[in-house]
């Protein structure tokens, strides 16, 4: 009884005493220790208060089975990539990760070696391959790389079009020595959705939606850590202010424009196409 500004944050941690989860007590007291902290450090009005609420609110009527709100308020508040990097500061020399966002489908086919993921789409044709390899530099086969990406026009990804039909994803086996290869189109910047609470904070803070230019990758091996990062596509004019904190310099990579001719898996392109190479190295789980 009779709490007051003083009092009133070291009663609310205690009526933690009875909970018998220890985690869930680490987790519970520093929330509120830091919730209280944060209202006298702005002197929250009560007004102010209730624009949280009604915010909260809407972000929580914006979410369903295609969208996720609440995880785009966590990606653009940093707080994504902050957990990333909390649980996955992986021995130096493996591949960085970044943010797994709300686009990833499970059951996207395998493919074979320069299987196409985006057959069809619109958008400037692109040949990636590269390696996976431990940190020993040895090949390791077998891994399986998922990949997701928008179309490469439009910026959109399939879950994102109206219709059931999957594009822009797909799943590649490296071979016995370490080796993956896949045809796509060359990814272009996109914004995040922006029609919601989340988007009209980012413009109410003076900022942009925008994503640099990427392709998704989750590679899975067993006996190796997973990997979930992106290949960002360099001179993208978003790199620098990503929404969502996500890029780092070792992620970046040189999509090589070429003109029609020998393709890099052993066709002739008649269009101009673009190549792009990258080394994956995997930890030990
Ligand atoms: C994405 O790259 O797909 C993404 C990541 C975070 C928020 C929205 C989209
Ligand atoms: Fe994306």
């Amino acid at each position: 009884m009779n709490f007051n500004e003083q009092t009133l944050t070291d009663a609310a941690v205690a009526r933690l005493d009875g909970c018998t989860d220890p985690r869930l007590r680490e987790i519970m007291s520093s929330l509120i220790r830091h919730l209280h902290a944060f209202v006298r450090d702005v002197e929250l009005t009560e007004s102010e208060w209730f624009e949280a609420i009604k915010f909260l609110t809407e972000t929580g009527h914006r979410c369903d089975d295609k969208r996720q709100e609440f995880i785009l308020l966590s990606d653009t508040l940093g707080v994504s990539m902050l957990v990333d990097a909390i649980n996955h500061r992986n021995p130096s020399g493996t591949t960085d990760t970044t943010v797994f966002g709300p686009y990833f489908v499970a059951g996207a086919p395998e493919l074979p070696h320069w299987g196409h993921i985006a057959e069809g789409l619109p958008g400037t044709p692109c040949y990636v391959s590269g390696t996976v390899r431990d940190t020993n530099g040895q090949a390791i086969s077998g891994a399986i790389i998922d990949l997701w990406q928008t179309d490469g026009v439009e910026g959109l990804y399939d879950v994102q079009v109206a219709g059931d039909t999957m594009f822009g994803r797909g799943r590649v086996r490296t071979d016995a020595q370490g080796r993956y290869a896949f045809r796509t189109v060359k990814p272009i910047s996109y914004t995040i959705p922006a029609d919601g609470p989340v988007g009209r904070m980012l413009r109410m803070m003076g900022r942009h939606p925008w994503r640099p230019a990427h392709v998704h990758t989750m590679l899975q091996c067993e006996g190796y850590r997973s990997i979930t990062t992106h290949l960002f596509v360099k001179g993208d004019p978003w790199l620098k202010s990503d929404a969502v904190f996500g890029v780092k310099d070792s992620l970046v990579v040189d999509f090589v424009d070429r003109p029609a001719g020998p393709a890099p898996d052993g066709s002739l392109s008649e269009v101009a196409f673009c190549e792009a190479h990258y080394d994956f190295v995997m930890a030990r789980a």
